[in-house]
């Protein structure tokens, strides 16, 4: 599971937060002098007891009201040294921790692109979106305060104890009664929050999920009219993610409870012992008001720790949660030894040979999350695409066309068996190599929030140009580009003007087509157009596929007319290669998946020759 709800006993806090370190090792020095000063002025802080009790001492006792002044004034200026050095504290951290923020987020987003897309397949959007924002942001606050302010409240807490014990021990250990509970408390406190914090974060990033689904696909909810059950559902999860607050809200407010009442029990008991004490002329009275004010300077720093480390455990959390994206493998540049060992000249080299163009050789694939135990989606895949030939992919819906085209650029990695590209293994190219050769459109035209230049552009080398750009749109029969507000500077995608399925698709076409590849796949490109348009794309089309080694997905037999060749993908394996027209005579699959498409003047002929072929299909089973 991707989103371990529950934390694993032998977990450590502390071990989990070290790993912020090669984040936070570049501002070390600001940080560990911004913990400095704050212990500096939590310490003077202290030394006010002291000024009190000299006071007390001293001018009150002996009605001098110049010395009360001067000690007023004392008071004063420590005041304002203590509000200073915080001020400073402040200044010291915010701007190198907004960095330290920045820099996680980059290095997640640039490991999230390079993650293989099996990784994206098993893991919800939002639970990535979660850990880049929420998860990180705790992190800075963690940085910020907790860590700074529990190193300076326990120096604080010890300088105190110290001054308090020096003024007088009996009370002194009075005070330091409540310690051990305390701690024990804190303890079984930290492992009960991680507990709940984990369960909180994961909750969040479902949220967040179901948000962004719920936008991205407004147009089925509004359509269906689900409009108030997908709210239900997400007013249930959140009513979840509230009670799961509550809980952690409850156990704080326990700890906090214990952390204030036990040192309050202990001021108290230690305010009777002392002025029993002063009573019987064993303490002096500035004495006891030096030790009380200390007593009562340190209320803030213990009552705080319960924050803190709740505030710790949650950036514990964070951390671990986004670790787990950072630990995962990103794809590997080259996967072979050997690939890396041949000689560069040796792997371009166009062999005319019998292994030139595209060819599988026995590849096995089953997805990686797939259950295990079933059938693998493609098996004892062998097919020889040769080159400059434009091959024709055909097979029923679900057996595994766009599964095939997407091991050639390597989206996912064969399970067995070798893909080559003029006799090189596609494991043995860099990956910026191999996507140089191998241009891909996919079922889905993704458009991005830009230009309709720059989407399109961005199938080719950053060197192309206008020129290109024309081109590509005149093969893609994507002209309407220039009718466009802006024309080709027009922004489209998600930020911009929404374009129809056909208009998307023939821009995808574009960028597929726009690089020159010697390498085409193309998953169905003409699915949304009319029949005239699809007509002219595909004329456009033949004259560069004359060139290039092309495999093209196809369900209609006017796409499958593009190709020299058609290959039959069927139960997970290639069950027939030949012309259209050997097909069609031999192969009852493939005419009757040709023809669906009753349009054709061709199709009336294999109307009959279909009822034939269908009973065939039917003694074959
Ligand atoms: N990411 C994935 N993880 C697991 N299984 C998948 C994944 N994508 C597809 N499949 C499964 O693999 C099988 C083949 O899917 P594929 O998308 O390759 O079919 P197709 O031939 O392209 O279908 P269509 O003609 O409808 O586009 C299907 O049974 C599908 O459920
Ligand atoms: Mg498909």
């Amino acid at each position: 599971m991707p989103t371990p709800s529950e934390v694993p006993e032998d977990r450590s806090a502390v071990r989990t937060l070290l790993r912020l370190w090669p984040y936070v090792r570049p501002v070390r020095l600001r940080l560990f002098t911004a913990a400095f000063v704050a212990a500096v002025a939590s310490c003077v802080g202290l030394v006010i007891p002291l000024v009190l009790k000299w006071l007390v001492d001293g001018p009150v006792a002996d009605r001098d009201p110049a010395g009360v002044w001067l000690g007023a004034l004392y008071l004063l200026l420590l005041g304002i040294a203590e509000a200073v050095l915080f001020g400073i504290r402040r200044w010291l951290v915010a701007r190198p921790l907004s960095r330290v923020e920045a820099d996680m987020r980059a290095d997640l987003y640039r490991h999230l692109q390079r993650l293989p897309v099996a990784f994206h397949d098993r893991w919800a959007s939002g639970q990535l979106l979660s850990r880049g924002t929420t998860d990180l942001m705790l992190v800075r606050l963690f940085l910020a305060f907790p860590l700074t302010f529990l190193l300076v409240n326990g120096v604080t807490i010890l300088v105190g104890v110290i001054i308090m014990l020096l003024q007088d021990w009996t009370l002194g250990l009075v005070i330091l009664g409540p310690g051990i509970p305390v701690m024990v408390m804190c303890a079984v406190f930290e492992r009960r929050y991680a507990r709940i914090t984990r369960r909180a974060q994961d909750q969040v990033g479902d949220l967040t999920t179901v948000v962004e689904e719920s936008v991205l696909g407004i147009r089925i909810i509004k359509g269906f009219g689900r409009h108030r059950s997908q709210a239900r559902a997400f007013r249930e999860l959140s009513e979840t993610l509230r009670g799961t607050e509550l809980a952690k809200a409850r156990l704080l407010a326990s700890i906090w409870a214990v952390i204030v009442t036990l040192p309050e029990l202990a001021i108290g008991a230690a305010l009777v012992l002392g002025t029993v004490q002063v009573a019987d002329g064993h303490l002096s009275a500035g004495t006891l008001v030096a030790f009380l004010s200390t007593a009562l300077a340190l209320r803030w720093p213990v009552d705080s720790i319960g924050f803190l480390l709740a505030m710790s455990q949650e950036a514990a959390t964070a951390t671990e949660r986004y670790f787990e994206v950072m630990d995962e493998q990103p794809e590997s540049a080259v996967d072979r030894p050997d690939g890396r060992a041949r000689p560069a000249a040796s792997r371009h080299r166009p062999t005319e040979s019998k292994d030139g163009g595209l060819r599988f050789h026995g590849v096995r694939f089953r997805y990686p999350d797939a259950p295990s135990g079933s059938p693998p989606v493609l098996d004892r895949i062998d097919l020889h695409i040769r080159p400059g030939e434009t091959m024709a992919l055909v097979g029923a819906t679900g057996s595994g066309k766009t599964t095939l085209t997407a091991l050639i650029p390597r989206l996912y990695e064969v399970t067995s068996g070798r893909i080559t590209l003029d006799g090189v293994d596609v494991r043995a190219m860099s990956r910026e190599e191999l996507r140089s050769h191998v241009a891909v459109a996919f079922e889905e035209p993704t458009l991005f929030s830009t230009t309709v230049g720059d989407n399109v552009l961005m199938g080719a080398p950053a060197t192309a140009g206008e020129q290109e750009l024309e081109r590509a749109l005149a093969i893609a029969q994507a002209d309407f580009a220039h009718a466009l507000p802006q024309g080709t500077r027009t922004q489209v995608g998600e930020q911009g003007l929404s374009l129809s399925g056909g208009q998307r698709q023939r821009l995808a076409l574009a960028r597929a087509v726009v690089g020159s590849p010697r390498f085409l796949v193309l998953d169905d490109p003409l699915s949304a157009l009319d029949v005239h348009t699809e007509a002219a794309v595909e004329a456009a089309l033949r004259r560069v596929l004359d060139g290039t080694t092309a495999l093209v997905v196809a369900h209609r037999p006017s796409t499958v007319l593009l190709a020299d060749r058609v290959a039959l993908l069927s139960g997970g394996r290639i069950a027939a290669v030949g012309t259209h027209q050997e097909l069609l005579h031999t192969n009852a699959e493939y005419a009757h998946l040709m023809s669906g498409d009753a349009g054709d003047a061709e199709d009336a002929e294999y109307a009959d020759l279909m009822s034939g072929d269908a009973e065939d299909s039917e003694e074959a089973r």
